[in-house]
């Protein structure tokens, strides 16, 4: 079937590369790479997914028996000349996604790009010349500031953080900002942008959800997202079955919220 965006599949598109960040683990950030990812292809976008942490939890999320993958991974991709982005980009069984997993080999990225020359730009030149099958390529970056996300924000065009609305979530913030400020200022991405921040697990009932919504509004202004993905246990359930909310509870309101982020998403980059 030709997607509607098909005819224009390779012609001076405008890819946009965004991280998923956040150096606190368990905020949201492989549920957000997911989520968003699936909505923006439900509109119609071509996009790519890159698994960047060990854990591998996205790509067991989307369904990729990682045992088999092989040097079909996002590590060879890094470190074997011979393997390309398409080489390691996988058809899903959602139109318009593909992913590129990380098996556990990924462990010993963070060593071996210490040792490479031009180490923290290793990501961008596996994508570089490829990106512009994509709208989107998203990568779900591992919970720390190491070299692995470095490479993911020298590789990006904007910074997605998810901010889990619970006690302390603030912590570690201004640590995030510096580093996105230092990969910019130091010539390694000029162009690095801040394209949101994205308040996740919000719960109604507690305070500290609603402390953390206002801090986060008060310090970031409109580069929060308006849309919150509120907590519910649909996405435990949706991991268990290897699915996007998105595919799993097609019409629930943690559904329609990803849809409404993927819109703002794709309305910031029309600007
Ligand atoms: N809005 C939500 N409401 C409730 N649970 C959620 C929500 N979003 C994610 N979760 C659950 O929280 C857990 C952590 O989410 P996730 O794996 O996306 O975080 P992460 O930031 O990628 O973690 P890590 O730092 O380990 O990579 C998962 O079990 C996931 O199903
Ligand atoms: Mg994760």
């Amino acid at each position: 079937m030709l997607r509607p965006f098909d005819m224009f599949k390779d012609k001076n598109r405008n890819t946009k590369v965004i991280s998923i960040a956040n150096q606190k683990g368990g905020v949201g950030k492989t549920t957000s790479t997911i989520n968003l990812g699936v909505a923006l292809a439900e509109r119609g976008k071509e996009v790519l997914l890159i698994d960047f942490d060990p854990q591998s939890n996205m790509s067991i999320g989307l369904g990729v028996d990682i045992d088999s993958v092989g040097n079909r991974s996002i590590y060879h991709g890094l470190f074997d000349n011979s393997v390309s982005l398409p080489k390691v980009s996988h058809k899903t069984k959602i139109p318009g996604l593909k992913v590129a997993p990380a098996t556990l080999d990924l462990t010993a990225a963070e060593i071996q790009l210490f040792a490479k020359d031009n180490r923290e730009k290793t990501l961008d030149g596996l994508l570089k010349p490829h990106k512009s099958a994509y709208d989107y390529i998203l990568i779900d970056c591992p919970p720390s500031l190491g070299l692995l996300t470095l490479n993911a924000l020298a590789a990006s065009d904007g910074v997605i953080v998810p901010l889990q609305c619970a006690y302390w979530a603030m912590r570690g913030m201004s640590q995030l900002m510096d580093t996105i400020d230092r990969v910019r200022e130091s010539g390694m991405n000029p162009n690095l942008e801040l394209t949101g921040i994205l308040l996740t697990m919000y719960n109604n009932r507690t305070h500290h959800s609603k402390q953390v919504s206002e801090r986060a509004r008060e310090a970031f202004g409109d580069k929060v997202f308006k849309t919150v993905i509120k907590e519910t246990v649909r996405f435990d359930y949706a991991t268990v079955a290897c699915e996007s909310i998105l595919t799993h509870a097609k019409t629930s309101e943690a559904a329609e919220a990803y849809r409404a982020v993927a819109k703002e998403v794709d309305d910031v980059q029309a600007k």
